[in-house]
């Protein structure tokens, strides 16, 4: 075990102000260690399940080992609360983000997009960061089909990133050693969209370990970048605000009924 200078165990985050429950993460593994009554199931995303959207090709070709990327906790909700997630058709989940280096660019999600509510209106989602740093490249297609929109959102613990109807959305570590926990509130009611992400190999922009972010030359049209800063959508954290007022997230699955965007 290590230990900081106030006596803490440094091999353990201690979530529990996050969720009403006990929640701890063991650094070492990645992996959430005690969380009431729910099951500790996860699944994980491991590198060759997302060769095709990184960058430094070259570093992927040569890696034998199909490592862990990172660690999915779905549906991550207490018994005595499923009910009420469940009536709203709301998930909560979290997911960890170990610092990696993925060749010359940091560790990353796959990226995807959300499907259409009703036609013109595509599901949208909240993360909120429990722990470390995450940056979040949010990209969009312009309406007229001539540019697409990339916002970057710079996020600490604590912060809370909307991703509004439409938006594209891959979340990275930016640490060369700090884990990336993360939750969100997101409607259960469809699968998300890895196709045009994958297909066009990645995002329209990598971040490299050097700082550098690197245009993806499989998009061809115009692309303009915004820098964002995280939302406070709500004064409480998730979880804890969807128990007191689940009346507040139906916008997560009728986006139309939101028109602050
Ligand atoms: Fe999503």
């Amino acid at each position: 075990m290590k230990y900081n200078l106030l006596g803490e165990d440094m091999s353990i985050i201690n979530l529990s102000n996050f969720v009403p429950y006990e929640l701890k993460i063991d650094v070492e593994k990645s992996q959430i260690i005690k969380a009431d009554n729910i099951p500790l199931n996860f699944s994980i995303r491991k590198l060759f399940d997302i060769k095709e959207v990184i960058y430094d090709q070259k570093w992927i070709e040569n890696q034998k080992k199909n490592i862990d990327l990172y660690f999915m906790y779905r549906d991550f909700t207490r018994k005595e609360d499923k009910y009420l997630f469940d009536q709203y058709s709301i998930r909560f989940d979290i997911t960890i983000i170990p610092p990696k280096s993925l060749g010359k660019e940091f560790n990353k999600t796959a990226g995807h997009f959300h499907p259409d509510a009703k036609i013109g209106h595509s599901y949208p989602e909240v993360y909120e960061v429990m722990s470390g740093k995450g940056i979040y490249l949010l990209q969009k297609e312009s309406k007229d089909e001539k540019l697409i929109e990339i916002l970057i959102i710079k996020a600490k613990t604590g912060d809370q990133i909307l991703i509004p109807p439409g938006y594209g959305h891959i979340t990275i570590n930016p640490t060369k050693n700090k884990l990336l926990v993360m939750n969100n509130l997101v409607s259960s009611k469809f699968n998300s969209i890895y196709e045009p992400i994958k297909t066009k190999k990645g995002a329209a922009y990598f971040l490299l370990k050097n700082g550098k972010w690197i245009r993806n030359l499989e998009y061809s049209k115009e692309i303009i970048i915004k820098k964002a800063k995280p939302n406070r959508i709500t004064d409480k954290p998730f979880y804890l605000a969807f128990l007191k007022n689940p009346e507040q997230w139906i916008f997560l699955n009728e986006p139309w009924i939101k028109n602050d965007w």
